[in-house]
């Protein structure tokens, strides 16, 4: 289409939209004709709601800004007049040089209580006032009297004004249709309707597709855009005769476009009743896939671009059976006659819920058995089956206000495990859970400046900012504590109930507790107060207590107290009034054969439990079994080598999970200043045996920190050389290479286990590594060369050993991959250069979108080069000198926020912290609001790490020189 069109809009009714070409003048024509009414808009908004909660974590935000306070009562629309029926049809002109989408909106309302005005939402949209048509349904069809339309810039309010002079008003009870013509912009930001550039067979293609959660429905088209002002969606799509349209409901026939040749209306059948951040609309030039579906009310496709067909397959296997097993577990079917899961390429991460009309950025849909790794098709198991679950959490079900998201995202962060290890248990999805999720989540958790799960929301950034790891990951952990407590049979049955009492509506965290106190009761299951006054102290307070286990080894008894648990010490001199004292679950056991519980109380009088045991004073106590229960577990120094003994004889006593439990726990302790460094280091000793990855992964992610502490110090070879020990075994009988019959796990541990190895300059390992990329090198179309499951580790190695030369391999082939996730890991491991002169051609190539990395890839690479232990002295650097212009290329504070967490985390000696804090004193006009308390808070940081060091590193540094073999590598 080269030029452009001029477009007629006449007032019509419903459906009466009509766009004409009339040769080339288009975008001209458009906007001169939208132009002369536009309204008093807004700027475009460029801070929309952040996405991708658990990449880029927003939990440095501003949750504190306290905006709900100051719009608590304005910001939400009046209910006066609710939206019942909506007809949408929109027009996303897709090509170079246009930015538009054409629409009309008619909504059916009804009027609940007499008034003067209709309200609405509506951001970055014209609309045509003379458009703007008010008529009594049944009536005769005149408009009522329009005396204005104004704008709202901080509600993102329409306001339509009737004529009060006149008297003119909605009456309550009556049924009235409003209808509007309007010009919505086509985004380059995944927020509202956007468009997606990529390339294909060399060919750049553009594609339009929506992401209307928290709050973007408002920027596509003018709606009532708050989760319980649930409607019906009759949606209808123009497209170019070579493109399709795909909504949340199935195509029920195609138009011509009137006086348009090539172009069409699809007409999509009318939705269920759902939320506005559910709706989704999109236009592309994909293929699709049907999977086998039998004995099935519904078909269920994937969608992807045509030369990514052959990478759809897995998503297509485990995609319908994921579906059916939750509506098997639900026990209510799924309602919609289709479920589309459609890559999205470029532009878009992570995935989205829309119902039926799933989006997914490629890295994690679409997996190439060759090339992708056994994470990545772990990666696509955990957003299929997320997202899946959320088609009954979330889409059936939906939280009343966005304060309950973690309602929904939390549970579904649950649920999605039992999806995952129905559709492929050899990736234990669950037991993963123990250190993905719940280990996670406790380390931000434990800072005194977390925030509860259930948190007063109302402006729309406060909104974007709860997608965090507090909502979904303690979400989850307390929903899988919940389900522990109360029974599994009684938890799919209380969710069956509650699904079954809301669906199609709205419901708070009390109506889910609800559900489960009388289920509880219905299947006698003893709980010692109402699940709603457990869970409150568990969503209301922000962190989790420390359990502290002291036996009594003359009498027997052991007493049992909590405290919050903090990894350090507060500074703060704000009051802050909480009771931190929690309803707690106890179980524990002495075999792992009988296991006992019960239940510590959130109140001051019976914080303290003495529980009366015939364990003798040579056996162990272990509690939290298998960590169901959010909390920390302390013992007393007997216990804690009883413990320790029972590793070093026959660690398989213990469970899997509380191995890691127990490492993870005793690390954290002992940073939180609760332990002597003796206890955990001790413990360590018994990983020489160990062989499962689960209590790996967790004792290096707690070593990490002593490794990030100790880095920089003389002492940093005893502490490589002693984690090498441990480690040896492990690696002479894993290799590199995967064997048919590892699990899943194993192939997990194998890649950790490499890279932790190579990383602390291990010869064999490292010489391995430059071989086979070098073999690579020369065979670079031979992608069998080195495993898919330590590309990333191999890759980073022999890029960090070497030269110009294997980083431009790897860059061309980032460059080439047509493997999202494959481009993913080489991205990653261009960052392990120790060059410094390609370091700061990285960083440059950041700033520079056209030549170097896009800005969505950019910020990865400026994080992780901040922590890659050359790079990171140089990206301080770079940034402090490029701060004025990284501010205006990477537009989310939030983002930027976490360049500067990565960059400082491991600051530890005053010079650092002096530098640290003249920058924040210098650019305080930059570091704009929402980055003042995070860059206080690495301030804070720096601050805890010096006193960590001085208090514990010699201390480490002893115990290492007793127990470290004089080995070299
Ligand atoms: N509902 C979210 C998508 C979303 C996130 C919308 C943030 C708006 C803001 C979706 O269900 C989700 O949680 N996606 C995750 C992946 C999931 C497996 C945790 C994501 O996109 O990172
Ligand atoms: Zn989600």
């Amino acid at each position: 289409m080269s030029g452009g069109l001029h477009l007629t809009v006449t007032k019509c009714r419903a459906f009466g939209f009509i766009l004409v070409f009339i040769g080339s003048i288009m975008t001209v024509g458009l906007s001169v004709y939208f132009l002369a009414v536009r309204p008093n808009y807004p700027a475009a908004n460029s801070c929309s709601s952040p996405k991708r909660p658990l990449s880029q974590s927003n939990f440095l935000g501003g949750l504190w800004s306290n905006k709900s306070v100051l719009v608590e009562n304005v910001i939400r629309l009046p209910r006066t007049v609710l939206p019942r029926h909506y007809d949408v049809r929109l027009w996303p002109i897709l090509e170079k040089g246009n930015s538009t989408v054409l629409g009309r909106v008619t909504i059916d309302v009804q009027c609940l209580q007499s008034t003067d005005r209709i309200v609405l939402h509506s951001s970055d949209i014209n609309v045509d006032l003379k458009s703007v048509q008010v008529i009594e349904r049944g009536a005769v069809e005149e408009s009522l009297f329009i005396e204005g339309v104004d704008y709202e810039t901080v509600t993102e309010f329409l306001v339509i004004r009737l004529n009060v002079e006149r008297k003119v008003k909605l009456a309550k009870g009556t049924n009235y249709t409003l209808s509007m013509n309007f010009v919505a912009n086509l985004t380059d930001t995944s927020a509202g309707f956007f468009r997606s550039v990529y390339i294909e067979d060399g060919v750049e293609r553009y594609m339009a597709v929506s992401q209307m959660e928290p709050t973007d429905a408002r920027r596509v088209f003018p709606c009532f855009d708050e989760p319980n002002m649930k409607a019906i969606f009759t949606v209808t799509l123009g497209r170019h005769r070579d493109m399709m349209a795909l909504s949340n409901m199935p195509l029920i026939n195609t138009t011509k476009m009137n006086g348009m040749e090539d172009f069409y209306w699809d007409h999509f059948a009318p939705s269920l009743l759902m939320s506005t951040y559910l709706v989704a609309f999109a236009v592309a030039n994909f293929t699709k896939i049907e999977a086998d579906v039998d004995n099935s009310n519904w078909k269920f496709n994937i969608y992807v671009r045509t030369s990514a067909i052959s990478q759809a397959q897995y998503a297509k296997v485990i995609g319908p059976k994921t579906q059916t097993f939750y509506e098997n577990y639900f026990q209510v079917p799924f309602p919609l006659p289709k479920q589309d899961l459609m890559a999205i390429p470029s532009a878009f991460v992570g995935a989205m819920e829309n119902w039926g009309l799933l989006t997914f950025g490629e890295s994690v849909l679409l997996y190439d058995e060759d090339v992708s790794s056994l994470d990545d098709r772990q990666t696509v198991v955990e957003l299929v089956t997320h997202e899946l679950a959320h088609q009954w959490f979330g889409n059936l079900v939906t939280m009343d206000w966005w304060t309950e998201l973690w309602l929904k995202e939390g549970f579904t962060s649950y649920v999605e495990c039992l999806g995952a290890d129905f559709v492929d248990p050899s990736l234990e999805r669950l037991q993963q859970f123990v250190t993905s999720g719940l280990q996670t989540v406790m380390r931000l958790d434990a800072l005194e400046s977390s925030h509860p799960i259930s948190i007063l929301v109302n402006h729309p950034d406060e909104i974007g900012e709860l997608f965090n790891d507090i909502s979904y990951k303690k979400g989850a952990a307390i929903t899988r504590m919940l389900a522990s407590f109360i029974g599994d049979q009684s938890f799919r049955d209380g969710l069956t109930y509650y699904l079954r009492i809301h669906q199609y509506g709205n419901a708070v965290q009390d109506d889910l507790w609800n559900a489960f106190d009388k289920q509880a009761k219905l299947d006698r299951i003893f709980l010692p107060t109402k699940v709603k006054t457990i869970m409150d102290t568990w969503t209301v307070k922000m962190g989790f207590p420390v359990i502290t286990v002291q036996r009594d080894y003359m009498s027997r008894n052991i007493s049992v107290t909590q405290k919050r648990f903090l990894i350090r010490k507060s500074n703060s001199t704000t009051a802050d009034t909480t009771v931190y004292l929690w309803w707690v679950p106890l179980t524990y056991t002495a075999d792992f054969e009988t296991i006992e519980t019960n239940w510590l109380a959130d109140n001051q009088s019976s914080k303290n439990l003495t529980l009366e045991s015939e364990i003798g004073m040579n056996n162990w106590i272990i509690f939290n079994i298998n960590e169901t229960g959010y909390y920390r577990v302390n013992y007393d120094a007997h216990n804690w080598k009883l413990i320790a003994q029972q590793l070093m004889t026959n660690h398989t006593v213990i469970s899997v999970i509380n191995r890691a439990q127990i490492m993870n726990d005793a690390l954290n302790l002992a940073r939180a200043g609760l332990l002597h460094y003796e206890t955990p280091l001790n413990l360590t000793k018994y990983l020489e045996r160990e062989v499962e990855f689960l209590p790996w992964e967790s004792t290096l992610t707690a070593l990490s920190y002593l490794n990030s502490m100790m880095q920089r110090t003389p002492g940093y070879g005893l502490l490589k050389n002693y984690v090498m020990k441990l480690l040896l075994p492990l690696y002479n009988s894993l290799g590199f290479v995967h064997r048919t019959s590892d699990s899943h796990l194993t192939g997990k541990l194998r890649r950790k286990v490499v890279q932790c190895i190579c990383f602390m300059g291990h010869k064999d390992c490292i010489t391995r590594a430059i071989e086979s990329y070098s073999q690579w090198m020369a065979d670079p179309g031979n992608i069998t060369i080195v495993p898919s499951v330590v590309k990333g580790v191999v890759a980073c190695t022999a890029i960090r050993h070497g030269g110009e030369l294997e980083w431009n391999f790897a860059f061309k082939r980032f460059r080439e991959s047509n493997v999202a996730s494959e481009k993913a890991t080489l991205l990653s491991s261009l960052t392990c250069t120790q060059e410094s002169w390609i370091l700061a051609k990285m960083l440059e190539m950041c700033l520079n979108p056209a030549v170097g990395f896009r800005t969505q890839d950019a910020l990865d690479v400026i994080k992780t080069l901040a922590e890659n232990p050359i790079g990171r002295f140089m990206t301080f650097n770079f940034v402090r000198e490029k701060w004025p212009e990284m501010t205006k290329i990477f537009n989310s504070i939030h983002s930027l926020a976490h360049v500067f967490e990565s960059m400082t985390k491991s600051f530890n000696t005053d010079m650092e912290l002096k530098e640290l804090s003249d920058f924040v004193g210098k650019n305080k006009e930059l570091l704009v609001s929402a980055m003042t308390r995070s860059t206080q808070q690495s301030i804070d940081r720096v601050r805890s790490n010096l006193s960590w060091m001085r208090q514990n590193y010699q201390q480490v540094v002893n115990w290492l020189q007793q127990n470290n073999p004089a080995t070299s590598t």
